[in-house]
């Protein structure tokens, strides 16, 4: 089978070093793919977005399935486009249909969704500039800090929690009517804060049966002791230390299931990944987002976990037989550090050359924004290379990543030295 991978970071690295693992896989091709991908599959100068081009590139080579890494062309109805097409309706496009991804791409989609379908999670009301003085007031009624959240897409930056209630009034005003976030806050969720333990939990399913991936907790921001501002991932660990038999079974029935079954009832279709983001307080389990896709950079510490064939898991989501395949997990630890650019996650430079990577040989190399130029490897984004290594627990898995990290080399490389402290 021949299978086309959308996107370029270490998340779709991951998913290509699963695939080709594969006896089921005959050509794999990456679009746009980097330098890491290009070592295992066929990178194609694609835009994601441009579904037109996508649709000749799929007939012209083959394609029976396209996995779709970010949400962006999820959004924007690339199942749809598919489905609506007779001469690409038979391609198994791994992803939710336009309205199931607004799961991701409306937060107050994702609240209503929740709240109809008895999916914990924290209180909340929705604003927009002609209900200003009312989310002011009640900002009022809540107790700080205060979570402000842009209704749509805005690249992991439009989330603000903020301590007194005066600033978050003027956030409030900043986003509604001073487009702060540009369209995406138009409407401003605002919700109780809570006060726990995040960790998330990855479900793949066909529409009508689901398995759960292993867990893992990712560190967003660029500091250490998670300092400083946001970035789309820095390092990850799977399996949560934490989350054991008794939690695993509370977040399946009191989450998982009356998601999947959400979908069902409400004709949302989808046949792809759901990232669930919780938070967990006094041992019970709240949703704070639903993704519509895997983690970056959780795919790189779940994907190299997962021991049995994804190719088949996925074909089998086509007819919807995914209940019939047997996902085994590897019982050892993974975990990742990210290696980014100086600057980064404001503003970097790229074309820095990259040392080292051969030198590594007990790691797993992802390549997150890279480019082949000649024969060399240089910088192409904020986050470069992701380390994976197993370990016994996630400790010894981190005192191998660090080891090799320390191999690497291109200039300003930044890394955080802390991933897993907290656990
Ligand atoms: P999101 O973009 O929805 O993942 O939110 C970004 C981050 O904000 C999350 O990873 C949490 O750390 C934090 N966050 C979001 N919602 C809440 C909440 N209701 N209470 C506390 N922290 C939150
Ligand atoms: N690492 C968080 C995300 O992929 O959204």
């Amino acid at each position: 089978m021949n299978v086309l991978i959308l996107g370029s970071g270490g998340r779709e690295h991951a998913f290509a070093y699963s695939l080709s693992k594969s006896p089921l896989l005959t050509n794999l091709f990456v679009a746009p793919g980097n330098a890491g991908t290009s070592n295992i599959a066929t990178n194609v100068a694609l835009n994601i977005t441009d579904f037109e081009a996508v649709k000749v590139f799929v007939l012209e080579n083959d394609i029976a399935m396209v996995l779709v890494g970010p949400e962006a062309p999820l959004v924007a109805g690339i199942y749809d486009f598919f489905i609506e097409d007779e001469q690409l309706v038979h391609v198994n496009v791994i992803g939710p249909s336009k309205q199931a991804a607004m799961l991701e791409g409306s937060k107050e989609f994702a609240k209503e969704f929740m709240e109809r379908n008895k999916v914990p999670t924290a209180a909340y009301q929705s604003f927009t500039a002609s209900s200003l003085k009312e989310g002011m007031s009640f900002i009022d009624s809540l107790k700080p800090p205060y979570v402000l959240k842009a209704d749509g897409l805005a690249g992991g930056k439009g989330v603000l929690i903020i301590p007194n209630a005066d600033e978050a009034k003027q956030s409030l005003e900043e986003m509604l009517v001073g487009g702060k976030f540009g369209a995406a806050s138009n409407k401003v969720v605002i919700e109780e804060f809570l006060d726990g333990i995040e960790m998330s939990v990855f479900v793949m399913t066909d529409g009508k049966s689901y398995k759960i991936l292993p867990t893992a907790k990712d560190y967003k921001r660029i500091g250490e002791g998670d300092t400083g501002l946001n970035t789309g991932g820095m390092g990850a660990v799977s399996p949560v230390p934490f989350a054991g038999e008794e939690l695993m079974k509370k977040i399946e029935q009191q989450v998982i299931i009356p998601t999947i079954e959400g979908f069902k009832k409400e004709e949302l279709v989808y046949k792809g990944f759901v990232f669930i983001g919780l938070m967990i307080v006094n041992n019970e389990p709240l949703v704070i987002e639903y993704n519509v896709r895997m983690g970056d950079p959780e795919t790189e510490v779940v994907l190299p976990r997962l021991s049995s064939d994804l190719l088949a898991h996925l074909h089998a989501f086509k007819n919807e037989q995914l209940d019939k395949e047997v996902v085994t997990i590897d019982a050892r630890a993974a975990v990742t550090v990210m290696c980014v650019s100086g600057g980064y996650p404001e503003a970097y430079e790229n074309g820095m050359v990259i040392t080292g990577i051969e030198e590594v040989t007990d790691s797993i190399i992802f390549h997150a924004g890279t480019i082949r130029q000649d024969d060399r490897i240089v910088t192409n984004g904020g986050r470069v290379l992701t380390v994976t290594s197993y370990g016994a627990n996630f400790n010894e898995a981190l005192k191998k990543s660090y080891h090799n990290t320390a191999k690497l080399h291109y200039d300003r490389m930044y890394y955080r030295k802390d991933i897993g402290f907290d656990l």
